[in-house]
């Protein structure tokens, strides 16, 4: 991914982010492998790589590559599932790769933190889940750290927050549905454009001297009553109704607000660097 020479890439778990990475990088004349259980379903530009990341004898030999880019997501919400894609796929590739990359860029998620008050979250703020989510993907960072300084190659994390963008409309969808719910009392969100995440992940495959842990988010946190509202607007509906999220949707939910400070300091430039900016050319995109 450096802008002098062509590299080799190796995407594990590559499903729709992935993919929209894999076929961005071998546009620009990369040679990307693509590795999932479901080849068939990989964008043709990719080199197919048939094998379980939770099933270490089902993997061929593999390429000796320049990037990993791990991108596998869980089967399920279990703890199960998740221990399986975020800690032993993670252990798995390590093995199965006979010459560790140069880099490995690993998708990670804001949920390894829990703060609920609102406050300013960046890189450096305490991380501390209770529930499986957030420590299985915690425990596969740190297996990731620890090999990376063992074996000696550059492990960059990005801690994504809500990914939305085409095909990935959950929310819109609900709004459209009339099934929205602005919560009181309001809680912050955060999110970025599946655009902006292959736009981060290759920029941080090309930088030098990158951190270890990158946000993965755009430059506006706001509040979920706001997003919601300003959507409902948007596609000419009435406001959602207030209410109150679930006692489960209570239990999981955060509120806080996700800095990317480091990341605009590294020298990336968002295509959609808020909510309006992203929804609105989903929006526009929308079949009539
Ligand atoms: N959704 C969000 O808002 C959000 C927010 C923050 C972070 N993230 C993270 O972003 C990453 C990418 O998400 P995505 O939307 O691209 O997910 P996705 O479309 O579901 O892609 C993940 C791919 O992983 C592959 N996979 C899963 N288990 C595997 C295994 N055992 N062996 C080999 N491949 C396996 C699956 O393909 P096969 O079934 O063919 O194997 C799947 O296509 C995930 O780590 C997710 O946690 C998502």
């Amino acid at each position: 991914m450096t802008e002098a020479r062509a590299t080799r890439v190796l995407i594990a778990g590559c499903g729709d982010l992935g993919g929209r990475l894999g076929t961005t990088l071998a546009r620009t004349g990369h040679r990307v492998w693509g590795l999932r259980r479901r080849v068939e379903n990989l964008p043709a530009e990719l080199e197919p790589i048939a094998g379980d990341l939770s099933a270490p004898d089902s993997l061929p030999s593999l390429p000796e590559v320049d990037i990993v880019a791990y991108t596998a997501a869980a089967d399920g919400f279990s703890d199960e599932a998740y221990r399986s894609a975020y800690v032993e796929g993670v252990r798995t590739l390590l093995t199965a790769l006979k010459r560790p990359p140069e880099r490995w860029l690993h998708v990670g998620s804001t949920s390894v933190y829990t703060q609920s008050d609102g406050v300013e979250v960046d890189e450096s703020s305490p991380t501390s889940p209770e529930q499986f989510a957030g420590l299985r993907l915690l425990e596969g960072e740190r297996l990731l750290f620890e090999a990376a300084e063992e074996r000696g190659f550059r492990a960059v994390v990005v801690r994504f927050a809500g990914i939305y963008g085409p095909g990935r409309t959950r929310l819109l969808d609900t709004i459209r549905q009339g099934q929205a719910t602005c919560f009181e009392p309001p809680v912050w969100t955060n999110r970025i454009h599946v655009e902006d995440c292959v736009g981060v992940l290759d920029h941080l495959g090309k930088l030098v001297t990158p951190e270890p842990i990158y946000l993965g988010v755009d430059s506006e946190p706001a509040l979920d009553g706001e997003v919601k509202r300003w959507l409902a607007r948007r596609l000419d509906l009435p406001d959602p109704p207030v209410g109150q999220p679930s006692e489960r949707a209570r239990r999981l939910r955060s509120s806080k607000r996700c800095s990317n400070r480091l990341l605009l300091d590294s020298g990336y430039e968002f295509r959609y660097p808020d909510f309006r900016t992203g929804y609105g050319a989903l929006i526009e995109d929308l079949p009539a």
